[in-house]
């Protein structure tokens, strides 16, 4: 008998503990739900859409194209802005294809955009998202004067409207091509910096490729992750 009072306390207790843990993952699971909600959410836009009808000539383009470092103080419109992003890493094609050419079509490269003096663009970091064409703010700072200083205090960084920096995360290629992917990945920021700089020259822009700058400075200036390496940076303006 007192075996069986036994057998059936220890039943209850058995059930009573399980109901409790049942309705504490279920508070924790609310709990998380609700923190998810009011975390606030990156602010992110959508560019205006590319233009893609006649411009000036490639040739004319290739012909006219200089490195220039110096600024005029207006500012860029977001449009121009939104055309220079998509020339480097827009997306062209139904497949997911770019405007750039990339082994094994992995897209290695992601495009942040240092945001100073551009209309209807707050100020600061941006992440390009080629997928929907869309910039994300990762924060509001106007990082050109410590950009300026990682770059061997190269003045135009400063004075840009704004600046683009390709970064490249070696592995989405290396994973397929070893040690050779390292290359590919390199000639890959070559094209995309290439369309950039032609694009520029072709909407009245001036821009330069500067490549002298400490990585480690970059990164932290950017608050890039770990795995994003700076390649190169080119400030763009008037
Ligand atoms: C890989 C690479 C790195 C460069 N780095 C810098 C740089 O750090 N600062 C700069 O002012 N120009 C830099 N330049 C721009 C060159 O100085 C410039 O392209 C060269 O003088 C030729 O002039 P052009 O571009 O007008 O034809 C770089 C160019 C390349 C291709």
């Amino acid at each position: 008998m007192m075996y069986r009072t036994q057998v059936i306390s220890t039943g209850m207790q058995c059930y009573a503990g399980m109901v409790i843990a049942i309705l504490l993952t279920l508070a924790v699971t609310v709990q998380t739900v609700i923190a998810g909600q009011n975390m606030e959410k990156p602010l992110s836009i959508k560019l205006p859409k590319p233009h893609t009808g006649d411009g000036t000539s490639v040739e004319q383009v290739l012909r006219i194209r200089r490195s220039v470092r110096t600024f005029a103080t207006e500012p860029l419109k977001l449009s121009e802005v939104a055309q220079l992003l998509w020339s480097a890493q827009g997306i062209t094609d139904r497949d997911g294809l770019r405007t750039a050419p990339s082994a094994g079509a992995l897209y290695p490269l992601e495009i942040y955009l240092v945001a100073g003096s551009v209309n209807d663009l707050p100020g600061g970091v941006w992440h390009y998202l080629p997928d929907n064409h869309r910039l994300e703010h990762l924060g509001n700072i106007d990082v050109r004067p410590p950009l300026a200083h990682a770059a061997l205090d190269q003045a135009w960084i400063r004075e840009a409207a704004a600046v683009v920096v390709f970064t490249a995360v070696y592995e989405r290629t290396t994973r397929k091509y070893g040690k050779r992917g390292m290359r590919y990945v390199h000639i890959e920021a070559g094209h995309a910096a290439e369309n950039l700089f032609l694009q520029a020259v072709s909407l009245g822009l001036n821009t330069v490729v500067v490549g002298a700058f400490q990585d480690d400075a970059i990164r932290n200036t950017l608050g890039l992750p770990e795995d994003h390496v700076p390649l190169i940076l080119m400030p763009v303006g008037r």
